[in-house]
């Protein structure tokens, strides 16, 4: 992925979206996620959303990270976004940030929540990195402490979004699930089956996760051939 140091642009590479300008490609996608997740925020009083997907390099980071920056800068929310893939963390990457100080080392205790909290460019944005690095962080996440940090976060922003693992690879984010309000589950166009989805939708609801709805990343409209038939 793609370094960000200026913030208010478009990341061609990464498929971000830092301001609203109907002009930029992709846009579209990016409002129509927007638009249903601020319908499904009000109608189900979600404040807490865990964004993870079934196999990896389906689009869960971009998506998080696209999510965070719309409410951020379109609606104006204090919003949190917080790296919880602590295998793959890929957040800091994004927007050039030392991955230390982070979400671990308030888990074990070793830093204060507030300590952890480093603001970038873009208004109303906060980020939590991964922090350091753990040989086993298994467990972690789904910690006595990290049900206090969740409810803290919700008492602190407007929305939270937290980049996770994939289901298939972890179980870092079945353990989070049940301590969010809810799960955006991320599927790349053409590449994940439909049962390792459903499988991974149904894993979730058996960790009493509280699955939003599925994000089809990078769908491709084809037009169909019979019309150039008649045109
Ligand atoms: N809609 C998209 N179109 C093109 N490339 C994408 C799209 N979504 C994600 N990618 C690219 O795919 C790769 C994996 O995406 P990422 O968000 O890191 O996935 P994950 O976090 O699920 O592993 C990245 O290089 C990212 O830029
Ligand atoms: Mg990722």
């Amino acid at each position: 992925m793609m370094k960000t140091k200026e913030y208010f642009g478009y990341n061609r590479k990464a498929k971000i979206v830092t301001r609203p300008n109907p002009k930029l490609p992709y846009f579209g996608g990016i409002l129509g996620l927007y638009d249903q997740l601020r319908l499904i925020i009000k109608r189900r009083c979600v404040k807490n959303i865990m964004v993870t997907s079934a196999v990896v390099g389906e689009g869960k980071t971009t998506i998080a990270i696209n999510t965070a920056l719309s409410f951020a800068t379109m609606a104006g929310r204090n919003t949190l976004l917080v790296d919880t893939n602590l295998r793959y963390p890929g957040i800091h990457k994004i927007f050039d940030l030392d991955r230390d100080h982070g979400i671990t080392d308030v888990l074990l205790g070793e830093m204060d929540l507030e300590e952890a909290f480093k603001k970038v460019k873009t208004n109303n944005l906060t980020i939590i990195t991964a922090g350091r690095t753990l040989q086993n962080p298994a467990g972690l996440l789904g910690s006595e402490k990290m049900k206090w940090v969740v409810q803290r976060f919700s008492s602190m922003f407007d929305l939270i979004v937290y980049d996770t693992h994939s289901v298939t690879v972890s179980s870092s984010a079945l353990m989070l699930s049940p301590l969010v309000d809810g799960v955006m589950m991320v599927v790349y166009s053409g590449k994940t089956r439909r049962e390792i989805v459903q499988l991974a939708c149904s894993s979730i609801r058996n960790a009493e996760g509280n699955v939003l709805g599925v994000v089809l990343n990078n769908r491709e409209y084809y037009i169909p051939s019979y019309v150039y038939k008649i045109i």
